[in-house]
């Protein structure tokens, strides 16, 4: 494989395939071209030499969408690249492949799901598509759903939602895993600064029971509520917690018959809900159409709706929307999501890269990475195609990413000086909800700064230089030189946002659950099915069996003897 050159002044080291004939070639001739971008004097260019040749760059490389802004000229795509990557594109059928997801078509094969996400946040104003009759029906029931998100949420506002003892709700626990967690959690924890005050939001998807005890220690049965969100209600942790949460509110003091005042449940299987002892009132409905994982938009979102108030939960969807729409219609080269697929795709396969990170540099955002880890991990995780034939090239990446400006002090050091190429994504909001306007304006040139010393690195000569000024002799710089020179030339894209609103989050998650989408189509993968999960699942129960009895099957490989072994008897050996 390619190996890239790391800079300008190190020597231009790659071994060269003249022909790359791998089934992505062979579905879409005209990736070839894509391929022979690697023989292009372009491809030698750094991106501080791509910045040199031409004033305009980042003008010309980066595209707006209501209040967020993308500037990928910070990446090594260039005009030509991008011509490439539109025919791509084009050759995929990708706004075919879009224009069947918007109007519900069985884009998740595998299950012969539609992912009618979008839906959830279709205004009915509205004219993109026009809806089938079985749409319309969906929209109806989406509808409907609205209604009673509305109906609950005011209900526990104006504290007319007693709980056992009569006294209003001050607390709501969502216990839930995965997309019945992930999405709420970010959501509500990026828009604190909505937050209603008279009521706390906080999650429990751990079956870690330390997760459950920690969150309720300081907490009352009497004003607390549980919404048990479970698109399946069999997940092992939540089903787990949901039983525990029913032991506390029974140890605390409330009464069987009141049980039903402390539990909400949204989920597709009201049956198991019911047995559960839920109230069928309080049972919100959804849908096999929706993937767990792009649910936020749907009733598993109730929790946001009630921290932030239902106002607020519909301008995060309009938000959403308008990412929607931006997808749905602009031209694959001023098409954010779409760019941003291509420059994953430019990486992931042609410079073998495996990792990305992303980061927020925004205290509210620290939790979008995890966020973000599942919505691209699960769905493009994947090694077949949507044939099941086994892919002979790479599919998803490795995502992470934590807070910033933090890892500066961290893990930086390995995305700057370090000899993998892992590009990033940076994301700041303009105008902060504090008026702490000299902290935020540190925050932002933090921010700045990391993208600008990956891409531009520092050369020897530069460092040698600064090496004697600060008295060393010729020989100690040389040497020093050697350390503290940065080859640059890592590639990052940064998405700004107007500020944190309900709003830009809303845009901003609808912009990665599309590019993810479109790295699906332009793959040939189905990113809305995630069968890893029930092998761990079916293995799980074998193993908890066996701590139970003690009883090791033959079978089993003796590292999980042996480690079984040791948690039964309750010590190492
Ligand atoms: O991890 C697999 C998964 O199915 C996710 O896709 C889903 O978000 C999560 O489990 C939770 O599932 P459920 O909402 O059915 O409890």
């Amino acid at each position: 494989m390619f190996k890239k050159p790391m800079a300008s002044y190190m020597k231009v080291n790659y071994t060269k395939q003249d022909e790359i004939e791998n089934m992505i070639t062979q579905r879409l001739p005209s990736w070839q071209a894509v391929i022979e971008q690697q023989n292009s004097d372009e491809f030698r260019t750094t991106i501080y030499d791509l910045f040199q040749q031409d004033p305009n760059r980042a003008a010309s490389f980066s595209v707006r969408c209501g209040e967020i802004f993308l500037d990928f000229s910070k990446s090594h795509l260039t005009q030509d690249l991008l011509s490439l990557f539109v025919d791509v594109a084009s050759e995929a059928q990708l706004q075919k492949k879009i224009d069947a997801l918007f109007t519900g078509q069985k884009v998740n094969n595998t299950e012969r799901r539609a992912a009618l996400h979008t839906l959830l946040r279709t205004s009915k104003k509205s004219s993109l598509y026009p809806l089938s009759n079985s749409v319309k029906n969906y929209q109806e029931q989406i509808f409907q759903c609205h209604k009673k998100m509305r109906h609950i949420a005011d209900d526990i506002h104006q504290k007319r939602w007693l709980g056992h003892t009569g006294k209003p709700i001050t607390h709501i626990i969502n216990i839930g895993i995965g997309g019945s967690d992930l999405g709420p959690r970010m959501v509500c924890e990026a828009l604190a600064d909505y937050k209603i005050d008279s009521l706390s939001v906080l999650f429990v998807a751990n079956v870690d029971a330390a997760e459950f005890i920690t969150k309720t220690q300081n907490l009352k049965s009497e004003t607390t509520l549980f919404i048990v969100a479970s698109k399946t209600f069999t997940t092992l942790e939540t089903i787990t917690n949901a039983n525990l949460a029913r032991q506390w509110l029974l140890d605390n003091g409330c009464i069987p018959s009141k049980l039903k005042h402390h539990f909400i449940a949204t989920t597709t299987n009201t049956e198991q809900a019911i047995n559960f002892g839920i109230d069928p009132d309080n049972i919100m409905p959804m849908w096999d159409w929706v993937g767990g994982r792009y649910s936020l938009w749907s009733a598993i979102g109730l929790p946001i709706a009630l921290a932030i108030g239902w106002d607020n939960f519909l301008e995060l969807l309009s938000g959403a929307e308008e990412m929607d729409q931006h997808f749905a219609t602009a031209e694959p080269s001023q098409n954010m999501p779409v760019i941003m697929a291509f420059i994953t795709l430019w990486y992931s396969q042609i410079w073998q890269v495996n990792n990305q990170a992303v980061l927020p540099y925004s205290h509210n955002l620290r939790s979008f990475p995890m966020f973000l880890q599942q919505l691209d991990m699960e769905s493009l995780g994947k090694s077949v195609n949507r044939n099941g034939e086994i892919l002979d090239h790479h599919s998803g990446i490795s995502l992470w990413g934590t807070e910033e400006s933090n890892a500066q002090h961290s893990f930086h050091q390995l995305l700057i000086q370090g000899s993998y190429l892992i590009p990033i994504d940076f994301i700041a909001v303009i105008k902060p909800q504090h008026n702490n306007l000299e902290q935020h304006q540190l925050l932002l040139s933090s921010c700045l700064s990391q993208s600008q010393a990956m891409m531009q690195g520092k050369d020897p000569l530069t460092s040698k230089h600064e090496w004697i000024n600060k008295g060393a002799t010729h020989e100690e710089a040389e040497q020093m030189a050697k350390h503290t020179a940065i080859a640059g030339n890592k590639s990052s894209n940064t998405i700004l946002l107007q500020q944190l609103s309900p709003a830009t989050l809303g845009a901003l998650i609808a912009l990665y659950e599309h590019k993810v989408f479109t790295l699906g189509a332009l793959l040939d993968i189905n990113p809305f099915d995630q069968w890893s999960v029930e092998l761990g699942k079916q293995l799980g129960s074998q193993v908890n069996q066996s701590l139970t009895d003690g009883n090791q099957p033959d079978h089993w490989d003796s590292s999980t003897k042996q480690l079984a072994q040791m948690i039964s008897n309750g010590k190492l050996k």
